[in-house]
C-alpha cells in the first residue's frame, strides 16, 4: 500500500515536471537561441520571490545576447516570448511590421465579462475593434482640448502650491511625499478635466475619487498571482480572465459619471445656446449621442482618460521632482527659463509646450524612470525574421514580442554614464525623434498604438513643475534612498522607498 501511494505521488510529480518543462524547448526547435529556463520561474528568477523587479531580469539577459543576436527566445515560466534585442527591430514590430504585431499582449487577460470597462480600453482592444475605438477617442485629446482645459489646470496648479505652504506651516521631519502629492494633482486635474468635477483632493476632506484610485494601482499582488498562473498554464488564461478594475471602483465611477452627465446637462440647459466648454466631456457626450452610447458605454470610454492618465502622470511627475532635487544645477537652470516666461505666475500655454530644458528635464525622467518600461505585443501574423550571428527564424501568430524599453535606456552604449541625470542629452535639435527612430527610446511608445494622451500628460506635468519650481526650492529628504533600485512589487515603476521631498519656500 505504501509503495502504491509511493508510486503514486512518485508519478503525479513527474508528471507535473513533464508539464512544466514540456514547452521548454519550444525556441530551440526554431533555432532562436537564448537562456536556459528555470522551472517555473522561466527566464524570470525573481518571479516569486519579488526580490527585484521583472526588467532587471531583463536587462540582464539583454545585456549577456546583445552583441550576438537581434532578439533570443525566453519563457515567461512556461509560456515562450520573443526578447527584442536589437533597437532597429523594435522599431520594427512597433512601426514598419505593424501589422503583424497590432495587438497588445494584455488582451489576453481580460474580456469584457470580466472587466468592461478595461476591456474597452484602447489598450487591451485588438484589430478592428482597436482601429474605430482609437479613432473614436483620439479626437478628445487633441492639443486644442488640452488648450481649452488649462485655465483648470492652472486653477489646480494653485491650489497645489497651497497644499505645499500648508504642509511646510504644518511641518515633517519625512518630508512631503510626491507619489501622494502627485496623485493628489493628476486626480485632481484629470476628473476636473474629463468630468467637470472636483475631487477636493487638496482638501481636508477629498471625495471618495483619490481613494478609488489609488485601490486600482494598490493590487500588484493579485497582479503578479495572476500572471503566474496564467503563464505557467496557459490555457488557463481562456478560462480565467483578469479583473483589473475591482468592482467597488466600477460602481464608484459609474454613478460619479452619471453624476457629471446630469450636471453638465443641467448646466447645458440653464446656459442655453451659450453653454460652451469644449472639453473631454463634451466631447465624449456628443459622441455618445451619435452613437447613441448608454452610462456605462460612455463610463468606459471616459475610463481612458481616466485610468490611463492618473498614474502614469503622476509616476512621471514625482520622479521628475526627485530628479531635479538630486540635481541643483539642473533645477537653478530650469528656473531661470521658466522665470524668462513667467506671466503673472504662470507660463503661456504654447510658451509651455515650447520650453527646451523643461521639456528635456522631462524626457530625461522618462529614460530613468519610465512607466512603460517594456511594450509587450502579440504576433498577429508570422513573420519570418534575421538574427544577426543565428539562422533566420519564423515568429509564429500568438507569440508574445517583449520591447524591453528600459534596457535600451540605460544602455551606455546610447546614453553615456545610463544612471545619471543628464537633461543636455535632449537639449540637441530634434533628439527626442532620432532617439525614437534609432528605436534606443520611446518614452510613449511609436508607431501606430503610439500614446494618445502625450499631450495631456506633458502639460499637465510641465504646469505642476512650472508651479512649483518657481515657488519653492526642491530638496530630498535624507528618508529617500540614493541610487534609482526600483520597488520590486509596483505595478509602474517607482523609486524603491519612495521619494520624500523637503520643500522650502522661495
Ligand atoms: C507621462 C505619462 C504617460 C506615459 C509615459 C505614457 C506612455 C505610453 C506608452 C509607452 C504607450 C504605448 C504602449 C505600447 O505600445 O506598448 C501608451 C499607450 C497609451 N496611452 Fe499613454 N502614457 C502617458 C499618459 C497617458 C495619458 C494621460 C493618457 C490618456 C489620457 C494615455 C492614454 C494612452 C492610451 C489610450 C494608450 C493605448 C494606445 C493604443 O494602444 O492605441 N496615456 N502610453
Ligand atoms: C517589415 O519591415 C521591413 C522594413 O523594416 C520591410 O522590408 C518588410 O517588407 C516588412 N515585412 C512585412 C511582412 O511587412
Amino acid at each position: 500500500m505504501l509503495l502504491l501511494t509511493l508510486i503514486l505521488v512518485f508519478l503525479a510529480a513527474a508528471l507535473l515536471y513533464a508539464v512544466l518543462v514540456w514547452n521548454h524547448d519550444y525556441w530551440r526547435k526554431r533555432g532562436v537561441p537564448g537562456p536556459k529556463p528555470q522551472l517555473l520561474c522561466g527566464n524570470y528568477p525573481n518571479m516569486f520571490a519579488m526580490r527585484r523587479h521583472a526588467i532587471y531580469d531583463l536587462t540582464d539577459i539583454y545585456r549577456q545576447y546583445k552583441h550576438k543576436y537581434d532578439a533570443v527566445g525566453i519563457f515567461g515560466s512556461r509560456t515562450p516570448q520573443l526578447l527584442v534585442l536589437n533597437p532597429q527591430l523594435a522599431r520594427r514590430v512597433l512601426v514598419s511590421n505593424f501589422s503583424n504585431f497590432h495587438d497588445n499582449e494584455l488582451s489576453k487577460t481580460v474580456d469584457e465579462r470580466s472587466d468592461f470597462i478595461f476591456a474597452n480600453n484602447p489598450l487591451t482592444l485588438t484589430g478592428e475593434k482597436w482601429k474605430s475605438r482609437r479613432a473614436d477617442v483620439t479626437p478628445g485629446l487633441t492639443l486644442g482640448r488640452v488648450k481649452t482645459v488649462y485655465p483648470v489646470t492652472k486653477k489646480v496648479c494653485q491650489k497645489l502650491s497651497e497644499w505645499v505652504e500648508r504642509q511646510l506651516r504644518l511641518g515633517s521631519p519625512e518630508g512631503i511625499n510626491a507619489k501622494h502629492m502627485s496623485l493628489c494633482f493628476t486626480s485632481e486635474t484629470v476628473t476636473d478635466c474629463v468630468l467637470g468635477l472636483s475631487a477636493e483632493s487638496f482638501s481636508d476632506k477629498p471625495t471618495p475619487i483619490l481613494a478609488n484610485t489609488k485601490d486600482l494601482f494598490n493590487q500588484p499582488l493579485t497582479f503578479v498571482l495572476f500572471f503566474m498562473l496564467t503563464s505557467t498554464f496557459p490555457s488557463l488564461s481562456n478560462l480565467l480572465k483578469l479583473r483589473f478594475i475591482p468592482l467597488k471602483v466600477e460602481r464608484f465611477f459609474l454613478d460619479l459619471m452619471a453624476s457629471a452627465v446630469e450636471a453638465r446637462r443641467a448646466q447645458q440647459s440653464a446656459g442655453g445656446e451659450h453653454f460652451e466648454r469644449s472639453d473631454f466631456l463634451d466631447y465624449i457626450l456628443q459622441l455618445g449621442e451619435r452613437q447613441q452610447l448608454d452610462n456605462r458605454q460612455l463610463l468606459a470610454y471616459s475610463m481612458t482618460f481616466l485610468l490611463d492618465g492618473f498614474e502614469t502622470t503622476a509616476t512621471v511627475l514625482a520622479h521628475m521632482l526627485l530628479n531635479l532635487g538630486r540635481n541643483a544645477r539642473a533645477q537653478e537652470l530650469l528656473r531661470e527659463e521658466i522665470r524668462a516666461h513667467l506671466q503673472d505666475g504662470f507660463v503661456d500655454f504654447d510658451k509651455l509646450n515650447n520650453l527646451p530644458y523643461l521639456d528635456a528635464c522631462l524626457q530625461e525622467t522618462i529614460r530613468l524612470f519610465p512607466p512603460a518600461f517594456t511594450s509587450n505585443k502579440l504576433c498577429t501574423e508570422s513573420i519570418e525574421l534575421p538574427n544577426r550571428d543565428g539562422p533566420n527564424f519564423v515568429v509564429e501568430k500568438g507569440t508574445t514580442v517583449v520591447i524591453p524599453h528600459y534596457s535600451f535606456m540605460v544602455d551606455e552604449e546610447f546614453f553615456p554614464d545610463p544612471q545619471s541625470f543628464q537633461p543636455e542629452r535632449f537639449m540637441e535639435p530634434d533628439a527626442v525623434k532620432t532617439f525614437r527612430e534609432r528605436g534606443v527610446y520611446m518614452g510613449f511608445g511609436d508607431g501606430p498604438r503610439v500614446c494618445i494622451g502625450m499631450r495631456f500628460a506633458t502639460a499637465q506635468i510641465k504646469a505642476a513643475i512650472v508651479e512649483l519650481i518657481s515657488k519653492f526650492n526642491v530638496k530630498i529628504n535624507p528618508k529617500t534612498r540614493q541610487d534609482n533600485q526600483f520597488d520590486p512589487v509596483q505595478f509602474f515603476i517607482t523609486l524603491h522607498g519612495g521619494i520624500w521631498l523637503d520643500l522650502e519656500k522661495l
